[in-house]
Order: structure tokens, then sequence, then C-alpha cells
């Protein structure tokens, strides 16, 4: 297992007290919510039914286990070797261990029942134990069961797939102990980095109550009203409901799946229920679908599927013939502020498709609310989460205005919701939902410190591309707020700003944000690239210094510094992180240098970082292992998948922490930062390097020139090659030791060299205009 330092692991699991899972019931949501336990950190039995051969009764939770490993389910595939599959006759012992025990096994009542009464014969008494049903209320499951039991029993609804979706629907009631409901919530928020909502015991909870209604009626609409699968999907997409469209999204749950979880669902419903007003499953159109096996992405063929040479071909709802895709053009609705709003106000058929399914959700949304929830945020939280939608029905209706959609719904012979017929907008300005009565508002919000040092006023300093913000207890925020927060000459500005008045602002700096995709995607490129086409090779190489001089200053500055790194950290952001003292991760990191994609090596201390890390894990007696290495990550410009892959690439050390929550990046950062302020922080020594030589560099091109001659590279991938290999060993003289800043001097003339030629200028301008790399 790889040796990244899990603060947070060792912090949270003492305040939920989960240190060991069980889960039962290996298919594709309880293997992945066993990976998801192992990808943080915790030990996981994961138990199916026994195998019918002899020499593999663990069979079935094995194939679960390699099944996640196929699907990314576990962030490094070492995270596999902390789940241990058993089956339910042999190893029903081992729940005697678990702290909390999942059951994830088939949706029926009956075989859910009767593995209850297993459990409780050999779960420790206090442990938790919970349901991922979708759809049976927990009222039904528990039926006959022992009242310690139930007091001990949750529903705990987790979405597919289990690390990815961010949503976890809670059914607790007044006969469970508030502590044990506790810490479930803090297992979910803090070990599985997932957000809760609360949901009242009712069929679907919120997301799949909501969530099916939805697309049954984004369906039937689409058909009364004659529009094609792309044109109901681009509205569906301009509404930001969510990128899949409702047939792309159908497709992907799988059609063969509507009579099943639409049936249960609409069994387990009072008949008078809106939900009936929509019936998918007696649909022609489904009906046959289901009989023709167009199952969807499963089947490779559904609403949409690929032709033979690749392009792909929609089901023409006139004929229910596949015919070539007509995609529809972006331009064809409005974008920006207000585009729903303006969309569901155009009188015509794309505007009526959009006005009605958005009318009919949010009047079912505002119909069922209090029945399932204590407050609009709470949908809307399930559905953005739990649906992919980027803003919930309640915020939408705040967006389109509550007469557009009374006007809609009375054009259908509807009646409003008593929830919508009231003035009051179900948000206020400061993000406090509604209550179901209308009487009050509760906060949705649990602020980052970062937002909240935003809401206390004005930054210590601060331009259009970043600001420094006051997180209190003398640590401060370095905030990059340009578009995907690139690294601009604005950014490096402050940044050296920032370094210079050090301790007369702060004590300890953290660097991050709160933007969700984001810490920083690299280095502003169009400005390097406007500066080659105009030829200004001065200011390409005053960019470069004044980012290595920033860097490296922010390296040994006298003060503690932690990136918060979140998301896209690539390029110059990368190259940001690796100058700090120490990361905090997200679990999901996607961090790299993938500079020889625009036709460059990394120009900002990059390689030199990389080459230190190596050569200090390594060790110095062998430069060559160190600078191969480094070699290889950076000529292999593949961004991580995950923090415990940017482990395994080097980019993360030991000292470093992954955080599984997205929001609690800043501050675990702030608390990382506090930390090394108070164990009395110094600056680091200044680092020199053993750069290997001539005959290393022939090393390693030798392989690169083999890749070559074997297709793999192009002529310009061996001058980027050779010129990263350069920089590495220090190319032409003997073996040498040197300072940081002449490695840097090598990476200097090396991004020069490169940014000259005419094949990196087209690399940079195809990925600047069309975000792909380009193959030249
Ligand atoms: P699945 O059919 O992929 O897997 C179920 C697994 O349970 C199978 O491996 C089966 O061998 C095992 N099993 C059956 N009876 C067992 C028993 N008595 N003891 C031990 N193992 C047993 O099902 P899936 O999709 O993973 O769903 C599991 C549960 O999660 C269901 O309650 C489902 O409603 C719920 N759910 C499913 C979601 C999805 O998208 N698939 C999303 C959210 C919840």
């Amino acid at each position: 297992m790889n040796t990244l330092f899990r603060l947070p692991h060792a912090q949270q699991t003492a305040a939920s007290g989960i240190d060991r899972v069980a889960v039962i019931g290996a298919g594709s949501m309880g293997a992945g919510i066993a990976a998801q336990f192992a990808n943080a950190g915790v030990v996981v039995d994961l138990l199916d039914i026994a195998g019918s051969e002899a020499s593999r009764r663990n069979g079935p939770a094995e194939t679960g286990v390699a099944g996640q490993l196929k699907s990314n389910g576990f962030m490094h595939p070492d995270a596999a070797r902390l789940v241990r599959a058993g089956n339910v006759e042999d190893h029903l012992d081992r729940l005697s261990e678990a702290d909390w025990i999942i059951e994830a096994v088939v949706e029926r009542l009956d075989v859910k029942r009767e593995l209850y009464r297993k459990i409780d014969a050999v779960r420790r008494p206090g442990s938790i134990v919970s349901s991922n049903t979708s759809t049976i209320p927990r009222a039904a499951l528990l039926e006959d069961a022992e009242p310690t039991f139930r007091a001990d029993f949750l529903i705990t609804h987790f979405f597919n797939p289990p690390r990815m979706m961010r949503l976890v629907e809670i059914v607790a009631t007044p006969e469970n102990a508030p502590d044990l409901v506790l810490r479930a919530k803090a297992a979910c928020e803090n070990l599985l980095g997932k957000t809760v909502v609360d949901c009242r015991d009712t069929p679907g909870f919120i997301a799949n109550r909501i969530g099916c209604y939805w697309i049954a009626v984004g369906i039937l609409e689409a058909k009364r009203l004659g529009l094609t699968i792309e044109e109901a999907d681009a509205a569906m997409v301009a509404l930001g409901i969510p990128k899949t469209g409702v047939f792309g999204l159908l497709d992907l749950i799988g059609v063969d799946l509507v009579p099943h979880i639409w049936g249960s669902l609409g069994r387990a419903l009072d008949r008078h229920d809106d939900f009936h007003r929509f019936d998918l499953i007696g649909d022609p159109l489904i009906l046959s679908m289901i009989e023709r096996g167009l199952f969807g992405r499963k089947a490779k063929a559904g609403f949409y599927r690929l032709a033979a040479d690749k392009s792909r071909e929609v089901l023409d709802l006139a004929t229910g013939e596949y015919r070539r895709e007509r995609p529809v053009s972006p331009s064809a609705f409005p974008v920006g502020a207000g585009r729903a709003r303006a969309l569901v106000s155009r009188d015509d058929r794309l505007g009526r498709y959009a006005a009605s399914v958005l009318a009919n959700v949010i009047a079912y949304a505002a119909q069922v609310g209090a029945e399932v929830a204590s407050d609009v945020g709470a949908i809307d939280v399930a559905m953005t989460l739990g649906y992919a939608w980027k803003t919930g029905p309640f915020a939408l209706a705040d967006e389109v205005g509550r007469k557009r959609i009374a006007a809609t719904l009375s054009e259908h012979g509807r009646q409003v919701p008593q929830l919508l017929a009231q003035d009051a907008a179900f948000f206020d300005a400061a993000g406090n939902a509604l209550s179901m009565d209308g009487m009050s508002r509760s906060s949705t919000a649990n602020p980052t410190p970062l937002a909240r040092a935003k809401a206390m006023g004005a930054p210590l300093l601060g331009n259009d591309a970043a600001s420094v913000w006051d997180l209190g207890d003398g640590v401060a925020c370095f905030e990059i707020h340009t578009k995907m927060n690139s690294i601009s000459p604005a950014v490096l500005e402050i940044l050296s700003e920032t370094i210079r008045a050090g301790g007369a602002l702060f004590q300890a700096l953290v660097i991050g944000n709160d933007e969700p995709r984001a810490f920083s995607a690299g280095a502003d490129l169009s400005c390097i690239a406007g500066l080659a086409r105009d030829r200004k090779w001065d200011a390409v190489e005053s960019v470069l210094v004044a980012g290595q001089e920033a860097f490296l200053a922010l390296k040994y500055a006298p003060f503690p510094v932690v990136a918060a790194a979140h998301g896209l950290t690539l390029g110059g952001g990368c190259e940001l992180m690796l100058h700090a003292d120490r990361v905090v991760a997200h679990a999901e990191l996607n961090a790299g240098l993938p500079e020889a994609k625009v036709g460059m090596v990394p120009g900002w201390g990059g390689c030199t970082q990389l080459l230190v890390r190596e050569q200090r894990r390594i060790g110095c007696h062998d430069p060559r292992a160190a600078a191969k290495r480094a070699f290889d990550i950076i000529f292999g410009a593949q961004p991580s998948t995950s923090a415990l892959d940017a482990s395994a690439k080097g980019l993360l050390r030991p000292g470093d922490a992954m955080v599984m929550h997205r929001d609690h990046v800043t501050g675990a950062a702030k608390a990382l930062a506090l930390a090394l302020l108070n164990e009395g922080y110094r600056a680091p020594e200044p680092a020199s390097l053993v750069l290997a030589g001539p005959d290393l560099k022939s090393e390693i091109l030798s392989g690169v020139r083999d890749r070559h001659a074997a297709g793999y590279l192009t002529d310009h991938d061996m001058v980027i090659g050779e010129a990263l290999a350069t920089v590495l060993t220090g190319g032409a003289g003997p073996a040498l030791r040197l300072g940081e800043r002449e490695v840097m001097a090598l990476e200097r003339q090396a991004v020069m060299s490169l940014v000259k030629r005419p094949e990196t200028q087209d690399r940079m301008a195809h990925i600047l205009s069309t975000g792909k790399p380009l193959r030249n």
C-alpha cells in the first residue's frame, strides 16, 4: 500500500468510530461501496453468496472486487488489498468484527429480511447496520425485527457508481440513537467524502422519487410534442439537467430496468400519487425496446448506438428505427445567466417542451416535498448530487419564476400546488432554503473557511487574477481566480507580493480555492502562445523567470506553505503545488506535468523539483534511477487519476495528506499549516542535485528512439524527449552536482528552444482552439 499520510483518516475514524466495515452483496453497489471504504484506508470484509465450485467459494465476492478494479472503483489498485473477499456461508462470523455492516444484496424484501436475522445473530451490539435499498421503506424491511436491531438499523442509500456520486440519502427514525446516526453521517462525510441528505421513510426517498418522475415526463413529453431524441436531450442540457440529457441517462441506467425500478416505485406509491400520471412502463416505445433487446449502453444499443463506422445513430421516435444522429447546435439555445427562463419563455417546440418538463417536475417536487423532506434545500441537493442537475428544481423555480410555471400548469389543466402558490423565494440571497410549510428558512450551506473569509470582507491583497484572504489564526489563503485558475503574469505578481509581505500579514499560507474543477489547470497558455506568435522571445523568457523566481521564493519562504490541491492540478498548477512544504490533496486529484502535449517541458521548476524529490526518495547514490523515473513521469504526460495515484507518481510525499470530502480540503490545509507552525517551522535547506551526464542521456534516448521507430512517437516527440533528457541529465557535460537555480536555467533553455519551433506553436494553438492535444 502506498504511504500517503492520511491525516483526516486518523482524525475521523476517531470521530465516527468506524475502523472496520463489512459489506454484504458484491454487485455493482456493494463492491463499489467496499472499494470506496478501501480508498479511505478502511479494512472491509466483502461477502456474497458462496460460489458453486468448492475451490472458489469466494468467487462471487472476488468477481465483485475484480469488477471494481476494471471500472476504476479503486483509486489505486493497491487499495483492493484492504478488501477481504468471503461468503455468507463460511464467513458470517467476520461480521462480529465490523463497526458498520452494509447490506447491498438484491432488491428483494424476503432475501433482505432473512439476511438481517443472520446478521443480528453474529454482530456486535451497537454496530451500525444499514441497507442500500433503493426503493423499500425502512418500516417494511424491519417488520419482524427485534427492538435492539431496529435501534441500530438505518437506510444508507448510495448512488451508482459509489466512488463518483457524492450523494448518500440517510433514513433514520426516532428509534435510532442520535449518536449512532451521527457516527454513520460522520463516516459518510469524512471517510467516504459524501454529502448526506436526511430523508423521510418514503418510497424512493428523495432523488429517485423526483428523478424517476422527471425521466418519465422527459421521455413521454418529447414523444407527445414530436421532438427528436437529440432535440429533447439538447433542451435538457440547456436547462442544466444533466450532460447525458434524459434519453442518454436512461440508456445509462438500462431500459430493461424500467419495469423493475418504475414498477417497484409505482407499486409502493399511493394510487392517487401524481407519479402515475406519466406511465413509462406501459409506453409502447419502452415495451418494444425491451422486446428487441435495446437495453441501452450495456447492450450497445438503446436510444443511441454506434454504427459500424463509429458514427452515432439515434432511434427515430416516429418509426422506431435507427437513423444517423442529427446533432442540435448549442446556438439553438440561450446561454448564460437566465438561460432557463429565456428557454421556457420561447414559443417554439423546444421552449414548450422545456416549459412542460420543468413545470411538471417542479410541481411534483412541490406536491411531495413535505412528505419526503424538511426543506426545499434537501430536494435540490439530492437532485444536484444524485442526478447531476446543475441547479435543483426549486432553485430553477426561483430562476424561471413561479408565474411562468403556474401558467404552464394551467395550460395543462393542472392545479398549482400550495408551495408554489406563495410569494416567498425558495432560496433567499444568502442561499437559505424555505421549509416545506413555507414558515421558516434554514441554511443548506456549510461554508468552507475560504468562503467564510470572503464573506467577512476585503482581501488582504489582490488583483483581478488572485487574492489573499485572512482565514484567521494567523493563516492566509492565496486564491487564484482566473479562468480554470490558470497562472498568468498577474497571478505571479500577487504571489511575489504575498511572499514579500509575509510575516507582516500572516504566519502561515494556504494555497487553494473553492472552484469545483481546478486547483489550477496550468500556466496561462494563451499568453505564452500569443507571445510566441509575435516572436517576443524576451517576453517569454521573462514569464519563465518570473514563475521560477516566485515559486522558488515560495519554497524557501520563512513561513509554512500548504497547497490545498484538488481537481485539475496541471502543468504550472502542479509546479506550484510541488513548491509547497506540504500538500493536502482531495482524494480525486488529477495532478501532473503534461507539458509535452503542448510541445514543451515544465519550465517553472517542475523538472527540478521532481528530480529533487526522486533523488531524496531513491538516494543521491543513484542519480541515474532518479533521473530515469523523473523522465518517465514527465515524458509520459499522464495526470494522476487520484491522490493515491499522484503519490505513486512521486507528486505527493509522505507527510502530505489526503482528504476524501472536497469541501474539507482548505480546512485541513489550514490545520496542517498551523501544525507546522506549532512544531517551530523552519524553511528547508537549499537542495542540490547530482546530474548523471551524457551516458544516461544516451540511454534514455535510445528507449525513446525505439518507441519512435515503432511508430508510437512523432519526430517532434523525439525533439521534446531530447530537450527533457538534457535538463534531467545535464546533457553534454560530465556528471555534475548543481544547485536548483542551475537546473532551472537548463529548464529555461529547453523551453526557449522548444517554444521557437513551429510544431510546438501548432500544438499550443490546437489545444487552445479544440481543447485536445495535436499529434504532430
Ligand atoms: P446486483 O444484482 O448487481 O448485486 C447484488 C449482489 O447480491 C449479487 O452479487 C448477489 O449474488 C448478491 N446476493 C444476493 N443474495 C444474497 C445473499 N443472501 N447474501 C449475500 N449476497 C447476496 O445489485 P446492485 O445493483 O449492486 O444493487 C444492490 C442493492 O443496492 C439493491 O438493494 C439495489 O436496489 C440497491 N441500489 C442499486 C443501485 C444501482 O444503480 N444498481 C443504486 C442504489 C441502490
